[in-house]
């Protein structure tokens, strides 16, 4: 099969140091050998994140947190700010869970303000707000901090939910920061590693909170997750031993190269991917809430993005369309991962010659 670089948004190129992780032999998920990587994950997880908030991965993609949320923390109510694609499946999966839910609707391409987010929540008596960090399908980036500061300082007790799916590893994150009660990601993102884990961030509020709420599932229960931990220092339920081999070497990778220089990395390739961009096209989201890790772009020359695509993948790259209603009126470029600025240039160097420019 052919190696077409992914310059979509997830699963990106993940390199081939991390894939042959995989071939390591099995380990039994309840010995020593076990508990010592996964413990290590742990630790990394929390150094990475500069964070004291509780952390776990579970085989499963990174999806199964909306159901978490739903089944966890929301106790009568929760406020789902929907701006795209994936914040709208999160507000219907705490629908479908049975819980209440009401939808802080912006049109797609704009983000969410903090004061919008505390009109809303001055309407009803919510108990748990999530929201998006990164809309991946608009390319919005929410201003998830200020924020988070505003919903703590009048509503303490509210659970702050943030999906960083498409953002965390790439863009700056801290917990604590962003005063989450849950934040969570998938591996195939900016941890460049196949898709196949989800990794959460959750307070002790978090815990407390699930406690009082019923029907939790067995799988999605995250009082048994976290018991399990302290007692265990493993997972509940088998594991995917060969991705947690590939994440806890990309984690010392993601160390050593520091978390404000992957950061600085993404932001570089961001940058340049929207000067290319506007010089020629519109960036979708509204200015100043760009995306770091995926830029859409709109197509507001009327080019035809699945022949640029099939041109594209001649030359063995792989750029994404627009999700949903929003195909071929926009297009999307991720860079995110282990990307960097000249593969950047030359993906859109050969863009440019594809469309003779
Ligand atoms: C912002 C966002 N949330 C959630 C998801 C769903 O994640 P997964 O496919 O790992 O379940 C995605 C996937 O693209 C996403 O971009």
């Amino acid at each position: 099969m052919s190696h077409k670089r992914l310059l979509i948004p997830g699963p990106t190129e993940s390199p081939a140091e991390l894939l042959q992780q995989q071939s390591k032999w099995l380990i039994g998920h309840r010995g020593a050998d076990y508990t010592e990587l996964y413990v290590g994950i742990i630790d990394k997880l929390g150094k990475y994140f500069e964070t004291q908030h509780n952390r776990t991965v579970l085989t499963s993609s990174g999806t199964i947190w909306m159901d978490m949320t739903a089944r966890n923390l929301v106790k009568k109510k929760a406020l789902a700010g929907v701006c795209g694609a994936f914040s709208k499946r999160m507000y219907q999966t705490i629908g479908d869970a049975g819980k209440e839910v009401d939808p802080l609707n912006v049109e797609w391409g704009k983000a969410h303000k903090p004061d919008d987010v505390l009109e809303a929540l001055a309407q009803d008596d919510y108990d748990t707000v999530a929201l998006v960090h990164n809309e991946t399908s608009t390319g919005v980036r929410n201003p998830i901090e200020e924020i988070g500061r505003a919903i703590k300082k009048e509503y303490p007790d509210i659970m702050f939910v943030v999906d960083a799916v498409s953002s965390a590893g790439g863009d700056y994150l801290v917990p604590e920061k962003l005063n989450t009660d849950l934040m969570f990601t998938s591996t195939q993102k900016c941890f460049a590693l196949p898709p196949g884990l989800s990794i959460a961030f959750y307070s002790d509020a978090a815990v407390a909170r699930a406690k009082e709420v019923p029907g939790r599932g067995h799988y999605t229960d995250l009082m048994a997750i976290h018991n399990y931990y302290q007692k265990k220092q493993q997972n509940p339920t088998t594991p995917n031993v060969s991705l947690m081999f590939a994440l806890s070497h990309q984690l010392d990778r993601m160390l050593a190269e520091g978390n404000q220089a992957r950061y600085q990395r993404h932001n570089e390739m961001a940058k340049y991917t929207q000067k290319w961009a506007s010089q020629k096209m519109e960036m979708f989201p509204e200015p100043g809430y760009e995306s770091i890790t995926v830029s859409t772009i709109a197509n507001t020359l009327g080019k035809n993005i699945g022949d640029l695509n099939k041109e594209l993948g001649k030359r063995n790259y792989q750029i994404a369309n627009g999700y949903g209603d929003l195909k071929e009126k926009t297009f999307r470029i991720g860079h995110m991962g282990e990307w960097t600025l000249p593969e950047i240039k030359s993906l859109l160097w050969h863009i440019d010659d594809i469309w003779g420019e």
